[in-house]
């Protein structure tokens, strides 16, 4: 399994009763709806409910609901026979089918449109179908989890989703809670993430200093587990000093203009060159970090720079600031 999704952190009474319901719902093969804020560990909860499965060994099949039309997304998890359209030149199986005695992840099943969520509940009332312009009928033996951010219960009533497919899936629904609302686990998740981009980034002497640690508790989270994951990671890669403080700890505000809501307003602009030069970079970096998920491998690969050149201009930067080269080279 990815690594980041091998491991549930935190004691707080909310998560842990879902981790209980969890591992209940792994017991059997019902249906599992998992609701919650993006972030919040809905992707984590259902690749540990396969993990404890009967069905483990099996494949885990993941369906993204949102990124396809409603004829690749048919294509993709029923499948097509041979000539079932222009450029069908050769059966293509389904992901359904792929997941025969595993578990399908349909991710976003909010997003699904209505015609598929018709053919949907027909698999899961009788578990057969035919592939895209096929008369064969197939039958298939799977298990669906289906995270979603979107409150389906107020799309049923919009008309946006099945009532019947709804009743269907929510045989078990867990919610995720959002991270502000159990503080009490932060600075276990934050140190568990430190653990994990230290090791990355090799720097084990990196620590919090407890002002960083108060700020992280006291931060509402809006983008849950996955934003705290990706704070520290930055934090690590940008830490003059091997305590972590505040400063570096980037919250959602400070970085607001490298969304483009603030262009033209970049404070250091107005530093001395070496300064404003390495502020810039820290800031480019931290983007890249950002939008590789917190994944330095990744991170390096949008930049494009080799790991050590990276490593070694962080450690001229922080050399820099600690005085201990002059700025002109
Ligand atoms: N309790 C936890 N312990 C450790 N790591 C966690 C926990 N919950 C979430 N994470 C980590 O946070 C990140 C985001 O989690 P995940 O992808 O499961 O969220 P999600 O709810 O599926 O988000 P989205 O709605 O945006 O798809 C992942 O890297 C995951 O490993
Ligand atoms: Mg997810």
């Amino acid at each position: 399994m990815d690594g980041r999704y091998a491991k549930i952190i935190g004691a707080s009474t909310s998560i842990q009763s879902v981790v209980e319901a969890a591992q209940r719902a792994a017991r059997s093969d019902a249906s599992v709806l998992l609701l919650g804020e993006s972030g919040t560990g809905k992707e984590l909860f259902s690749r540990s409910i396969h993990q404890w499965n009967h069905r483990h060994a099996m494949p885990l099949v993941v369906i993204n609901c949102v990124a396809l039309t409603e004829t690749l997304l048919e294509n993709e998890l029923f499948g097509h026979e041979r000539g079932a359209f222009t450029g069908a030149d050769r059966l293509q199986k389904g992901k359904l089918e792929m997941a025969e005695a595993g578990t399908v992840f349909l991710d976003e099943i909010g997003d699904m449109p209505l015609p598929l969520q018709a053919k949907l509940l027909r698999v899961l009332q009788d578990p057969e179908f035919q592939r895209v312009g096929g008369t064969k009928t197939v039958s298939i033996n799977i298990r669906i989890i289906a995270p979603t951010i979107k409150d389906l219960r107020q799309a049923v009533k919009t008309g946006q989703f099945r009532e019947d497919l709804y009743f269907r899936l929510n045989v078990i629904t867990l919610t995720l809670p959002p991270l502000r609302e159990r503080r009490s686990d932060i600075p276990a998740l934050a140190q568990f993430f430190l653990e994990r981009h230290a090791r990355e980034a090799k720097r084990p002497a990196i620590t919090l200093s407890p002002t960083s640690m108060d700020t992280l508790t006291r931060h509402p989270w809006p983008g849950n587990i996955r934003e705290l994951d990706n704070v520290i990671a930055r934090a690590v890669v940008l830490s003059p000093t091997d305590t972590i403080e505040p400063d570096v700890i980037a919250l959602a505000p400070e970085d607001a203009h490298l969304c483009g809501k603030h262009q033209g307003a970049l404070p250091y602009l107005d530093l001395p060159y070496h300064e404003s030069m390495d502020e810039h970079s820290r800031h480019i970096i931290a983007r890249a970090i950002e939008k590789a998920d917190g994944n330095q491998t990744r991170a390096v690969e949008y930049l494009k720079l080799q790991r050590t050149y990276l490593a070694r201009l962080l450690k001229q930067q922080r050399d820099r600031q600690e005085g201990k080269i002059e700025s002109e080279p």
